[in-house]
């Protein structure tokens, strides 16, 4: 076997084990970074374009807006290091307004996306050493040596991304971000910010059906990958707000009683019956920043929309 077959096949293993040990779990679950093959890459770009779903547009609406102020906190010759940064849109925002950026690495779970946005970024800055790093961030990696000297290093982390951490793992991954910047280091971070709860309901359950459609997805991937035989007809998606937590949940409910099976497994599902695909959090300005200061990273500054509906913070490890 070459080493791209083999390393598919062990990917393979590692969603097949993954989404076995999250059947089996009470409440039932399954990981929210499987989400993210070629056509839930898809349908997550086209969730990004919908009336309802303001996070993303909010979000570049702010690096438009702000983005020389925040190049100029961030400071000249920096090495960027991208997480889940995708297709690269804000990514592009950022690099544009940086002054002589250094190095750039994208680390990111879709190769098919990280192969496409580098090509395009090395045409885009031919000045820029751009190390793609083809990796599941929530596992250990290794940072590629970099050529070229930086004046620091700043993970950037669009996306509200962290909000599908819960409080205590998200403190957890922060503090080990922390470590990969070191002192001086920084983190620029966009966070979706709590709001009316028919907002955040809607953005979650658009009109077109596009995130149900991306929500089922996961049952289509495992049906395809691991020879399972999920009946698409037969689940629901269902998004809800809770706002004693302050996240939306989301879950595949099964529509009536079955049995589904997965290789040689079988999973009895009720009718009613919920698997939990996604927690995703909103946070206040002040409880992020506590969060963020539990791990270890000092408050700087944070850009927001005019109806602070989402913010971009930005936070330093002190000397
Ligand atoms: N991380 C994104 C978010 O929390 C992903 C997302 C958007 C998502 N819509 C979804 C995940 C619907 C599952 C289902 O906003």
């Amino acid at each position: 076997m070459n080493d791209k077959s083999t390393a598919t096949e062990s990917a393979k293993k590692v969603f097949r084990d993954e989404v076995l040990a999250g059947l089996a779990r009470s409440p039932r679950q399954l990981p929210c970074k499987f989400f993210y093959d070629e056509p839930g890459a898809h349908l997550f770009r086209q969730i990004c374009e919908l009336p309802e779903y303001y996070v993303t547009r909010t979000e570049i609406k702010i690096l438009r807006l702000h983005g020389a102020e925040i190049a100029a906190v961030l400071g000249p010759q920096i090495e960027l290091i991208g997480l889940g940064t995708g297709a690269g849109t804000k990514t592009q925002i950022l690099l544009q307004e940086l002054d002589r950026p250094a190095v750039y690495v994208p680390i990111d779970i879709s190769r098919e996306q990280l192969e496409k946005s580098s090509e395009r970024f090395r045409k885009m800055f031919p000045n820029l050493q751009i190390l793609p790093v083809a990796a599941d961030y929530l596992e250990p990696f290794e940072l590629p040596l970099p050529r070229h000297l930086s004046s620091r290093s700043v993970v950037y982390f669009p996306g509200s991304t962290i909000g599908n951490f819960e409080p205590e793992a998200a403190t957890e991954f922060l503090s080990r971000l922390v470590e990969l910047v070191g002192e001086g280091g920084g983190l620029l971070i966009g966070i979706d910010l709590q709001k009316d709860r028919h907002v955040i309901e809607a953005a979650y359950n658009d009109n077109a059906g596009v995130t149900a459609k991306f929500n089922k997805n996961l049952l289509a991937r495992i049906n395809r990958e691991l020879g399972a035989d999920f009946d698409l007809g037969r689940w629901q998606h269902y998004a809800i707000y809770n706002p004693a937590e302050g996240r939306i949940e989301i879950y595949l409910m099964s529509e009536t009683d079955q049995c589904v099976r997965i290789g040689d497994q079988t999973f009895q599902f009720r009718g009613g019956e919920k698997i939990l695909t996604e927690y995703s959090y909103k946070h206040t300005i002040g409880g992020f920043t506590m969060l963020a200061r539990q791990a270890g990273f000092e408050f700087q500054q944070v850009w927001t929309d005019d109806q602070r509906w989402f913010g971009v913070f930005y936070f330093i490890v002190a000397n």
